[in-house]
């Protein structure tokens, strides 16, 4: 099991994670009987669906499985809490790319129009959410969330792709950093302001699908420029397109209207795009064995 990324939270000091204990246990989002005994046996209060096959590229070359874990899945785990008749309260990890080609400002009744399989999945779990809320009164909330980032992203995903580029080049382990579209546009968070997001989703009285974003946009482009000038380069300078890093079919334009969220749920981003890729870059850096201070300075991310 790949148990990286929350190692650290198992040797915290109790004091500071008084209550968030946690116990592991084995699952599959293709077997049913699995999540079937792990719902009943936990008896969980919530249950937060993160699984997925979630790279967009990826599941060009495998749609089959990508709607097997992120489609049928998701119906598995609603069919486990139905059975169980217990209340338990479900979060949906939707997403932005079921946008697709609909133009921004992306809000909650914006029209689906998927661009990969990886999109059609999760248009088909979101749908599923919604229809046991509506079919059979489970608490299922789908929260529509426009990329969001941290340290702990994906190495394959172009914003962590960028940062670890960049570390690369300064360490001298790397020439150039090859890229793909550099024209398409996102709107990107921090992962954390996104968690919390969620946990509110589930607080809420009433079950909701919710648009979680910024509602500020950037693209690949101005990401690069970003990024390599935080470290006083010129990005022109070290970024070459790769055309094998073109989707068949790619989302162009995508920026969110969280507007619902902020009214309903009291729920603002707290961390700006600069200061996100600069926490990145600090991480980056240092685990190529650099010193971050010598690239970043003290230079102020604050402003956005
Ligand atoms: N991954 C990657 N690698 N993307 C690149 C590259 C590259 O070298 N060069 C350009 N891009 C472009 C992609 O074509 C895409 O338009 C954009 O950068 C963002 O790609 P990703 O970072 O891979 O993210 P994504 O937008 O496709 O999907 C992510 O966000 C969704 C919304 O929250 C994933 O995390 C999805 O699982 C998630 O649903």
């Amino acid at each position: 099991m790949n148990r990286g990324r929350i190692d650290h939270l198992e040797h915290a000091h109790p004091t500071h994670l008084a209550g968030a204990r946690f116990t592991l246990h084995y699952g599959d989002m293709t077997d049913s009987g699995g999540l079937n005994r792990l719902v009943m046996t936990v008896e969980p209060d919530e249950i937060y669906n993160l699984a997925a096959q979630s790279q967009v590229h990826i599941s060009f070359d495998q749609p089959e499985y990508t709607g097997n874990t992120d489609g049928l899945g998701t119906t598995r785990l609603l069919e486990a809490i139905r059975a169980t008749g217990r209340g338990t309260r479900f979060y949906q990890a939707s997403t932005s790319e079921m946008f697709g080609l609909t133009p921004p400002p992306q809000n909650e009744s914006a029209p689906f129009h998927p661009r990969s399989p990886y999109g059609v999945a999760k248009v088909y779990a979101h749908w599923m959410t919604v229809n046991y809320r509506e079919a059979y009164g489970l608490f299922a909330c789908s929260g529509i969330l426009f990329n969001h980032e941290s340290p702990r992203r994906g190495e394959n995903f172009v914003t962590r792709k960028v940062t670890r580029g960049i570390a690369a080049i300064l360490g001298g382990r790397s020439e150039k950093l090859r890229l793909g579209n550099l024209e398409s546009k996102r709107d990107w968070g921090h992962a954390r302001d996104y968690v919390e997001a969620m946990w509110m989703m589930l607080q809420q009285e009433k079950p909701d699908d919710y648009v979680i974003a910024t509602g500020i946009q950037w693209s690949i482009r101005q990401l690069a420029e970003v990024a390599f000038s935080m470290v006083g380069l010129d990005w022109q300078e070290y970024v070459e397109v790769d055309k094998a890093y073109f989707r068949p079919a790619d989302v162009p334009d995508l920026c969110g209207d969280p507007q619902k969220a902020r009214e309903v749920l009291g729920w603002r981003p707290k961390t700006s795009f600069r200061e996100m890729i600069e926490e990145m870059l600090e991480f980056d850096l240092a685990a190529a064995g650099l010193t971050p201070a010598t690239y970043l300075g003290d230079r102020s991310a604050k402003a956005s």
